[in-house]
């Protein structure tokens, strides 16, 4: 592999050190009056540390009164702000890293009740279809005004020594909806005709040159493709990468540095930071369309996550920077690693979108591999204290494995004891449905930390207390995991024809050219009859509750959805028997028996927690059940678990 993802690149007047480039994550971490926080220092500095030449901040709001994104949202609309950008800058200094402050207002995009109940301000009255905010067309004096407000944004940015400014006209927000057809109906001069509906973000692009100066770095993120065809508009009634291409050439014509080529919008969010269905690079052909019309330097975000793959873009002329946001969130050290191209594990972002989940849900950031994402203050101060002590770890699943791997970074003896013959646990069968693959990423990378780092890995052996005795360890982590559950007071439950879903995806029972019935329309359920029918089974679902994947993140019951069109879903029905025949439901809403032929039965009923294993070690020194055998949970959960655990002991 070349390297010239470790080569430098210019911006403008200015050097950035690689290629590497951290994208825009919202990480609502800002102080409560939209201030730098030492959690957001940390946050930064974490992925300087880790070698990324360049950092886009968050989405920053340049009109808090307007235009915030949550209560934690960064702004920088007030001089007292400054400061905060200053200390930020101080602490990224070591590392030689650029950091752009990504200029924001989100529009017909952005939470009233986070805007003082106020209705948000766009081009034209169009409420969004995924937030359904109430809306007002902007007067040419709210245009003004808030065309300022960047400008401003981009002095007190300068001010306080940022390096440069990222407009954002990407993703749907207020740059974004006055660039797209679909979102700008206006017929003055911000309207109508490409020119018209580029002035917005010109005048906010010659705004900051004549405020900031000839050298000032300006980078403008845009959505190149909309893709209105994902909800089934005409591709056309949006921003298309032609329309694209014309915005650009006006773009660079009015003084911008660079140009970061994203996608999709709200309406179409899974094509802007994409759910699982989505492979590797399936929108670099944006980035380099872009960049066969313009002379300044491209970003390409697109899904990238293997070094060799962005190296690969560089060198095929796709792009002249390789961006993404979750590969860092994934993994701080990401760029470092890839530069280096010695081998080492990187933890690959597996897409399941447990970040933006919590982001959108206001519970923060959790990033399903990495427990230390967001809460770098709290948990990145690891220990290396153990000194050799011995900790038997049960159980090499996602819990285990990760209590293993800090455990071992902090310098304890690890032994894991795994049951099966192959680390991963439960990780395994999840990652069988189809398009769920890159969770074996993340199982690979565990695999080799283990490798690297001296872990005792048993497998093939169901430890015992007396395996565990043996070691006399200072300590015992149980990371059992969980069973199917399977409700016995159902008649049949029992019968042959009755499987779980677990059995489907080991491989323990193999079904084609059948009539299934899956029981339970949770995500597991659901994957499972996407992969059942992609067997050729005829599968439908059932579930008691009123909504199918009750709880999931709706990107990816989008996701998974648009390949389950011919999967039919029953809602509000409640098993009652299972004969040989098939299976007897009650429909809850019209209150009567439903009877359903089939040929197989498969529970995806939930799971139960393994809680007496890890009673079994309870009498063992700092005995601790960890993982989803204390409570059932998704990845996420499990890795904290193990995170917590292997951090905390003392
Ligand atoms: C939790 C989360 C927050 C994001 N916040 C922003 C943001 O503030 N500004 C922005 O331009 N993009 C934001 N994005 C989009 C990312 O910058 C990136 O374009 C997208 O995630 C796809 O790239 P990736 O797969 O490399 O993450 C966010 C994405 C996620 C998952
Ligand atoms: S939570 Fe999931 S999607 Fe988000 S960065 Fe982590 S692994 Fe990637």
């Amino acid at each position: 592999m070349g390297n010239i993802l470790g080569s430098p690149c210019k911006i403008g007047t200015l050097e950035i050190k690689n290629r590497i480039v951290f994208e825009s994550i919202g990480n609502a971490l800002s102080e409560l009056d939209g201030t730098v926080s030492q959690a957001d220092i940390a946050f930064y500095a974490e992925r300087a540390k880790g070698g990324v030449g360049l950092i886009m901040s968050e989405a920053i709001s340049v009109d808090s009164v307007t235009g915030r994104a949550n209560p934690r949202n960064l702004c920088i609309d007030d001089d007292a702000q400054i400061p905060g950008y200053q200390k930020l800058m101080e602490a990224l200094r070591p590392y030689q890293c650029a950091f752009f402050v990504e200029l924001y207002h989100p529009g017909r995009q952005g939470m009233s009740m986070f805007n003082g109940n106020r209705k948000m301000p766009a081009p034209s009255a169009i409420e969004c279809q995924c937030v359904h905010e109430p809306v007002y067309e902007m007067s040419l004096e709210d245009i003004a005004y808030e065309i300022q407000k960047y400008v401003d944004g981009a002095v007190r940015c300068q001010k306080a020594g940022v390096d440069g400014v990222m407009i954002h006209g990407a993703h749907g927000y207020l740059v974004n909806q006055f660039l797209s057809p679909h979102t700008n109906h206006r017929t003055d001069a911000y309207g109508g005709s490409v020119e018209n509906r580029a002035r917005f973000a010109l005048d906010i692009i010659r705004g900051i040159r004549e405020a900031c100066g000839p050298d000032y770095p300006i980078a403008i993120r845009i959505s190149a493709c909309e893709y209105l065809d994902y909800i089934g508009l005409p591709r056309e009634e949006g921003i298309t990468l032609e329309l694209s291409k014309e915005y650009c050439k006006l773009f660079e014509a009015a003084g911008v540095d660079l140009i970061d080529v994203s996608a999709g919008i709200y309406e179409t969010m899974n094509t802007a930071w994409e759910p699982a269905g989505f492979d590797q690079g399936w929108k670099a052909e944006l980035a380099a369309g872009i960049r066969q019309v313009v002379q300044v330097p491209v970003v390409c975000t697109a899904l990238i996550r293997d070094p060799a793959y962005a190296e690969e873009l560089l060198e095929t002329g796709v792009c002249d920077f390789v961006g993404s946001a979750r590969a860092h969130l994934a993994d701080p050290e990401w760029a470092r690693k890839a530069i280096e191209g010695k081998g080492e594990p990187v933890r690959k972002c597996i897409s399941c979108l447990n970040c933006m989940k919590g982001l959108m849900g206001g519970t923060g950031i959790h990033c399903a591999v990495n427990a230390q994402a967001c809460n770098e203050v709290e948990r990145c101060d690891l220990r290396r204290d153990g000194a050799g002590r011995k900790v038997a770890v049960i159980g090499g699943g996602a819990a285990g494995l990760e209590a293993a791997r800090v455990l071992a970074l902090r310098d304890f003896q690890v032994t894991l004891f795994e049951q099966r013959a192959e680390l991963g646990g439960d990780m395994i069968y999840a990652a069988e449905p189809p398009k769920k693959d890159k969770i074996l990423w993340y199982v690979q990378y565990q695999r080799d930390e283990m490798a690297r780092l001296g872990v005792d890995v048993r497998l093939n052996t169901k430890a015992t207390p007396e395996d565990v005795a043996a070691l006399e360890p200072y300590a015992v982590l149980v990371a059992a995991g969980a069973e199917p559950l399977v409700p016995q007071s159902i008649p049949g439950i029992q019968g042959a024809q009755v499987c779980t879903a677990i059995d489907v995806l080991a491989g323990r029972r193999t079904l084609s050219g059948q009539q299934v019935v899956v029981i339970g329309a949770g995500m597991t359920g659901l994957e499972t009859a996407e992969y059942l029918s992609s067997q050729g089974n005829q599968v439908s679902v059932y579930d008691l509750l009123p909504e199918v994947a009750a709880g999931e993140h709706f990107q990816n019951i989008i996701d998974v959805e648009k390949r389950l069109e011919h999967v039919p879903q029953h809602t509000g029905h409640r098993l009652v028997e299972i004969t040989g025949e098939g299976c007897l439901f009650e429909d809850t809403a019209a209150g009567k028996e439903v009877k359903v032929p089939c040929d197989a039965v498969v529970l995806a009923m939930g799971m139960r927690p393994n809680q007496g294993i890890a009673d079994q070690f309870r009498a063992f020194p700092n005995c601790q059940a960890i993982g989803t055998c204390v409570a059932y949970g998704n990845i996420a959960c499990a890795v904290e678990s193990g995170f917590l655990a292997a951090y905390q002991l003392d």
